[in-house]
């Protein structure tokens, strides 16, 4: 897999105090990566840093397999971002705003149009528009269009649901799983709503106090699984006898919940037709694991 974009021991200091300290990130070609992490954790910081907004106090970056010292700043026409809201005409419609934009880098001008297409600010209802009429949906793809028209290969998003409604966080999230999958872009997308990232996100690297604390797939993180069996628990010396004779470890129980760690699908098997044979009844058993939430607050807490 062709590494895009890598980070290494990166340290970033405001007035002598450290606010970023990844010692790694790895971003591969055409994967949606999911920085996760709270308020302050420094996700717009480390972004800023690739960008070459901001200079890191020490370590190195390489995107596109250059060494971020060692090149000019061309590399920044490969890369589209969202990090703050641009700066546009509230006055011009979104094609307008674009064209000035186009005229100031001289990209092919019928990016536009495919881009206006793209995010869907090209309706009919939408072409004559003025920008400061948009809703605040409207304006976040706009953002992305403004971060799109040049054709870039990398996207780089901080928190581009902000502030939108489920709905509007959906159309947001289904853009750009389509842009990574169908256009082939690669996408690093800052969030601290674990779900929304969970749902769109083929790697995550989950950052707290600067720190990278995990890096890879959501579901590689080793937590608890278990399962969960529902019904009428209420009997708890003849359950109590059972567990004991089968050596199961009870991780909770209560008079209509019973569950169990670690447990083999043979030994699930083998433990529903004791609970039918003993007369203990259920109506549900169900797989579960822990909550990517808790997955969360596990990791910053440091139990994992
Ligand atoms: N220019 C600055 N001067 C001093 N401290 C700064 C500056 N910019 C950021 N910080 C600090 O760096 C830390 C990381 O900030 P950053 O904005 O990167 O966090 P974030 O993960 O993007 O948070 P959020 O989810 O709130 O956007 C914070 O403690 C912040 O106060
Ligand atoms: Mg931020």
């Amino acid at each position: 897999m062709k590494e895009i974009i890598r980070l290494k021991n990166v340290v970033k200091k405001y007035n002598e105090v450290e606010v970023v300290h990844l010692s790694k990130l790895h971003l591969y070609q055409g994967e949606i990566y999911g920085l996760l992490g709270l308020n302050g954790a420094g996700k717009t910081t480390t972004m800023k840093m690739i960008l070459s907004l901001i200079q890191p106090t020490a370590g190195k970056i390489f995107v596109l397999g250059r060494e971020l010292s060692d090149q000019s700043k061309e590399y920044l026409n490969k890369i589209g971002s969202v990090i703050e809201e641009p700066s546009y005409y509230p006055n011009l419609t979104a094609y307008e705003n674009l064209a000035i934009f186009q005229k100031i880098l001289n990209f092919d001008k019928k990016n536009i149009i495919e881009t206006l297409n793209l995010v869907g600010l090209n309706t009919a209802s939408n072409q004559k528009k003025l920008v400061k009429n948009y809703s605040l949906g409207m304006k976040q793809r706009l953002a992305l269009a403004f971060a799109l028209v040049k054709k870039p290969e990398i996207l780089i998003l901080d928190e581009p649901t902000n502030g939108l409604d489920p709905q509007g966080i959906q159309e947001i999230r289904e853009l750009i799983v389509q842009l990574a999958k169908k256009e082939g872009l690669t996408v690093l997308v800052s969030s601290h709503i674990l779900s929304e990232i969970e749902q769109m996100a083929d790697r995550v690297g989950i950052i707290h106090h600067g720190k990278m604390l995990y890096e890879g797939k959501i579901e590689d993180i080793q937590t608890n699984r278990w399962i969960e069996i529902r019904g009428d628990f209420s009997n708890r010396e003849s359950l109590a006898e059972l567990v004991t004779r089968e050596n199961i470890e009870i991780y909770k129980h209560t008079s209509t919940t019973l569950q169990i760690e670690n447990i083999e699908n043979d030994r699930i098997t083998s433990l529903l037709k004791l609970l039918v044979h003993n007369n203990i009844l259920f109506y549900e058993v169900v797989r579960k694991r822990e909550s990517l939430e808790n997955i969360f607050l596990s990791l910053t807490r440091g139990d994992i």
